[in-house]
């Protein structure tokens, strides 16, 4: 397997582009993170960028719903079929970006053998030198292989509401990653503020806290407002940065990835022939269990 990945690797050639890796996630269920990770998604994909979306939700995954597709075949198939190749799993959406189903994938992984993992470490190799960016979105009931791929991105965009459960929540799951991993990058978002004012509020109580807390610098992505073009474009299936392009949420939205990227300036996403840091944690995680 190392010299399939050296291969890949040379075939590349020495200044391959690597995704950047991206997990959305949030404390509670039910606060946008699919509805972000999708619109965030195809806001990239708007400026050129090349979109892989993950989707992590197990058994239940929306982000084929979202983008009116469908998905017949998951990781977990790629993994218990050898007749199925990556190519198979890999959906392109109507919409210029690809998407990516878990299923139950990384349920059965307690059991799967070494050559099993190695496949799978692998093939997120070869997703990494195709695409520009990776996006996981964070389903419901997270296990804890989920939560393993998770701790292996290299930013995580934390998204609560302005409900102080939600922030509570959001707060513990950023100490959990945290304990684990105090290096990572935090973008904070406030979906479904009723006020720029309360979004401001909530996005910044949860910057103090962890400041204050676990001693992390964290960064405001933004405010995304409560707008019913979102129910409305989950409805028809058409995302609403497409379906609704001047509502506020799209506006907004576009205005945090914006932010994000500005972030990114100076930040190569490219690296030679090293591998990538986000492919040696996954190693490292589902290597060494
Ligand atoms: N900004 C918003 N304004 C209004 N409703 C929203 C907004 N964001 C999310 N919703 C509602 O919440 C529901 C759940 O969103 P979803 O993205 O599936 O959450 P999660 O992935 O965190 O479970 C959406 O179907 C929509 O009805
Ligand atoms: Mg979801």
């Amino acid at each position: 397997m190392k010299d399939q990945a050296e291969t890949l690797r040379v075939k590349l050639g020495k200044s391959t582009s690597i995704a950047k890796t991206i997990g959305i996630v949030s404390g509670k269920g039910g606060v946008g993170k699919s509805n972000v990770s999708v619109n965030f998604s195809l806001s990239l994909s708007q400026k050129g960028k090349k979109v892989l979306l993950f989707d992590l939700d197990i058994g239940m995954g929306n982000v084929h719903i979202l983008l009116g597709g469908h998905v017949k075949k998951s990781i977990a198939t790629f993994i218990n079929d050898f007749d199925t190749e990556l190519n198979d799993i890999i959906y392109d959406s109507k919409y210029g970006i690809s998407y990516i189903s878990v299923g139950t994938g990384l349920n059965e992984m307690a059991e799967w053998d070494k050559e099993h993992i190695e496949a799978f470490l692998y093939s997120m190799q070869e997703l990494q030198a195709r695409y520009d960016f990776i996006i996981f979105d964070m389903g419901a009931g997270a296990s804890r292989n989920t939560l393993n791929l998770l701790m292996s991105v290299d930013d995580i965009f934390v998204v609560t509401t302005p409900e102080t459960t939600s922030l509570t929540d959001a707060y513990s799951m950023i100490k959990f990653i945290h304990l684990k991993d105090p290096n990572k990058n935090y973008f904070l978002i406030c979906n479904r503020a009723i006020s720029m004012k309360e979004g401001n509020e909530t996005i910044n109580r949860l910057q103090t806290v962890g400041k204050k807390f676990l001693n992390k610098e964290m960064s405001i992505l933004g405010v995304l407002p409560e707008d019913s073009s979102v129910r409305k474009a989950v409805k028809s299936q058409i995302p609403f940065l497409l379906i609704y392009p001047r509502s506020q949420v799209s506006t907004s939205l576009l205005n945090l990835t914006n932010q994000y990227l500005l972030h990114q300036n100076g930040k190569s996403i490219f690296v030679s022939s090293e591998r990538s840091p986000f492919f040696e944690r996954l190693r490292k995680i589902f290597l060494v269990r």
